[in-house]
């Protein structure tokens, strides 16, 4: 099983992820909380969020960066063009870096690598250009290596991934309509070598998310998975804790 030495990962529906080193540094991955169907509606984010990263300018992954931001005094990660709207909507600071880029964020070495997505931000004004999709690589000091794919299909370049950065622990989605499904998700895990891996972006909500997790537990026999849920949707998965 991986060890995470310390740092907590809480999966709070779709791609919304909240990590927490065992530094002390809270980082929100893909705020989608009001409108998160998944979201446990009885949690209370910690206090402060020092970072928010975000994957790409889809509603499904940033509809909440504005408010949270501002509630908990967080610095906003993201492309660069994806950065430069969230600014103009308010968020007081931001990080713009962009593929292949790292930066340091406290005790977390944050890099950001590619996705096979698209990227626009939809608004009362239209859709806007918003980069390019992407995915982080977050490397924790005296902690694990984690992998958040963001939304994308399958590719090639993340056996790049895992030659570069070794991921112990890969966050991916399994939806299956507006990105890869089980099948290809299993393919991901072999290039990027994780032995840990947490399913996330479930769109469409209908259809069963047990259903895809037990076929990406058939396509990786032997595949190591988070103590305390087995595959199951309930609320003992909303913290899971490794060994
Ligand atoms: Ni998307």
């Amino acid at each position: 099983m991986t060890s995470l030495k310390g740092t907590r990962i809480t999966w709070l529906g779709h791609a919304t992820v909240l990590v927490q080193s065992a530094g002390g540094t809270n980082i929100l991955i893909d705020p989608f909380i009001q409108n998160n169907p998944k979201y446990p509606k009885d949690y209370s984010l910690p206090a402060r969020i020092d970072f928010i990263l975000l994957t790409h300018g889809h509603s499904d992954h940033m509809a909440d960066v504005v408010p949270v931001a501002a509630k908990h005094g967080s610095t906003v990660v993201a492309v660069y063009e994806l950065a430069d709207y969230v600014s103009g909507k308010g968020v007081a600071n931001t990080i713009g870096m962009n593929l292949g880029g790292t930066v340091q964020l406290n005790d977390v070495a944050a890099t950001m690598v590619e996705a096979k997505h698209s990227s626009g931000v939809h608004d009362e004004n239209g859709t806007h250009y918003a980069g390019v999709a992407a995915g982080y690589v977050l490397a924790i000091a005296d902690g694990p290596v984690l992998y958040h794919a963001g939304d994308t299909a399958v590719f090639g370049d993340m056996k790049l991934i895992q030659e570069l950065y070794q991921p112990e622990v890969a966050m991916l989605p399994i939806g299956g309509h507006f990105t890869m499904g089980p099948r290809e998700a299993a393919l991901a895990v072999r290039l990027l070598g994780a032995k840990t891996v947490l399913p996330c972006t479930l769109e469409p909500f209908h259809r069963s998310r047990g259903h895809r997790i037990n076929w990406l537990r058939w396509l990786i026999p032997g595949l190591k998975w988070c103590s305390g849920h087995q595959g199951k949707l309930s609320k003992s998965f909303t913290t899971l804790l490794f060994r």
